[in-house]
């Protein structure tokens, strides 16, 4: 495919695929759920699943996009058939749903930033139950999510050479400098080194099925991994370019975002009395409170500043997320690319309104449903919103799904010799280097082996009550 257009140059692949893998997943998703699973045996347990399945898995994208040169569903087809392109479209259906709920969520950080540095959020006498309001209020809601999304349309609608990767090379850097200096501002406060303590310190009697569950689903989702973006961003990686390197400045990027973003809430959360387990509020409950505490005109300016980063840090995943099935419906049916971005724009914000509703502002969704939840003492049903559902399905069991798939996939169909093949371009040595070891074995084995334990656990215990380990 002569006209597939690429990334200008390596750094441009590197900054537009840690400008996905960066996102709301580390700064709001990964706080809370170290929060809801037990702090520091969490964390643990994240850096492993990043680190053995996580890395191997990157590659693997990679390799399988740049090979075919096309999307999750024509890179499977091409190299598998009729049969494997199925798991491709399963991708795409949740790279669909994915950017469903995230717009929401990144809605949220774009009316912080409004409210912030413009409005009067930091006049509040006190934040105790703001986000449990704020996210209840539907109709602000609608027009930042609305505006969130025609932001992330109107890039993704550019390509990815002016759209994707200038945003993400320009506005990166500056997301880490901020998050250094709130932290170092974060750990004088009081208290905060009894965050500091629950974050670092792991509780290893924490770890149940549920804790690793959640690190796989987080490692997967923060890292962008399993449903086919790192395929679409590898189709247009240059073949003489080093995937095996790149993937792992990815990884280390992505993880010390998260990991700093752990060391900047938790402490925050402590020092101001709040509950690590709160949920997706977390974030946004814990950070007005000490921007507050700067004075009115450093508050608003760093506060302000933050947020606008945490949005500019969500647009370059929302941007990655809509770009995979628009590069399916381009490529496999020929369709416009401007017409496919404003109908799949449009047809996703529809449906995370029901997420919309998932956090106050309509019972029927916020109580949507009941399933099993790993306790202390075995399984417990508890009520679940609509956004827990599809964020259960499609971020906790579909990314790893899709990741054992891609392993099952290169070990039986494609074969490790053809990953290697397409490896070794931009990487001479790497044949026969402890690298392709590490790679094949986690490939062949490891991962198709945990993560399948994983998963049917999980669905076994979710969805039915049975607890296997
Ligand atoms: N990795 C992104 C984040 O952490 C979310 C994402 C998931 C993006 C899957 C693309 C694909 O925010």
């Amino acid at each position: 495919m002569a006209s597939r257009s690429g990334f200008s140059s390596r750094i441009g692949f590197i900054a537009a695929a840690a400008g996905s893998a960066v996102g709301l997943g580390n700064i709001w998703r990964f706080p809370y759920e170290t929060g809801s699973n037990g702090g520091g045996a969490f964390l643990f347990i994240y850096l492993i699943c990043t680190l053995i399945i996580g890395f191997p898995l990157i590659v693997g994208e990679i390799a399988v996009g740049r090979r075919a040169q096309a999307n999750p569903y024509g890179s499977y087809n091409l190299l598998g058939g009729k049969r494997w392109a199925l798991v491709g479209l399963f991708g795409v259906l949740c790279g669909i749903m994915i950017l469903s709920f995230y717009n929401v969520v990144a809605g949220w950080a774009f009316g912080h930033f409004m409210s912030t540095a413009f409005g009067d959020l930091l006049n509040k006498p006190s934040f105790d139950g703001h986000f449990g309001e704020y996210a209840s209020t539907i109709g602000s809601n609608l027009l930042v999510s609305l505006a969130f999304m025609g932001l992330t349309a109107f890039i993704v609608m550019r390509g990815v050479q002016k759209g994707i990767e200038a945003a993400s090379k320009l506005l990166m850097p500056f997301l880490f400098v901020i998050l250094l200096g709130l932290i170092v501002y974060g750990l004088t406060l009081d208290g905060a080194m009894k965050g500091v303590e629950y974050y670092l310190v792991p509780d290893f009697s924490k770890i149940n099925l549920g804790t690793v569950f959640s690190a796989m689903g987080q490692a997967f989702f923060s890292l962008s991994l399993g449903m086919g973006a790192l395929i679409t961003y590898g189709s247009y990686f240059s073949k003489k370019d080093n995937i095996v390197t790149s993937a792992a400045i990815v990884t280390v990027v992505d993880v010390s975002v998260a990991f700093l973003a752990g060391l900047l809430i938790l402490p925050l959360v402590f020092s101001q009395g709040l509950e690590p387990g709160a949920g997706p509020g977390l974030v946004f409950e814990a950070l007005p409170g000490v921007f507050q505490s700067m004075g009115p005109m450093v508050g608003r300016v760093i506060g302000g500043l933050f947020f606008l980063l945490l949005c500019v840090a969500a647009l370059t995943s929302t941007v990655s997320l809509l770009e995979v099935p628009v590069a399916y419906l381009v490529d496999e049916r020929k369709w416009k690319r401007g017409p496919v971005v404003i109908g799949l724009a449009a047809l996703i914000f529809l449906v995370g309104l029901p997420t919309m509703y998932s956090f106050g502002g309509g019972d029927f969704f916020t109580n949507f449903l009941q399933y099993y939840n790993a306790g202390a003492n075995g399984p417990e049903l508890v009520d679940k919103s609509f956004y827990d559902i599809i964020d259960d399905i499609f971020s906790n069991i579909g990314l790893p799904l899709g990741g054992f798939l891609l392993s099952i996939f290169i070990a039986t169909k494609w074969k490790t010799s053809n990953l290697s093949d397409e490896i070794t371009s931009g990487f001479e040595n790497y044949k026969g280097s402890i690298a392709e070891k590490f790679i094949n074995l986690m490939i062949t084995v490891i991962c198709p082996l945990v993560l399948f334990l994983i998963v049917l656990s999980t669905i076994l215990l979710k969805f039915f009550g049975v607890a296997l380990i």
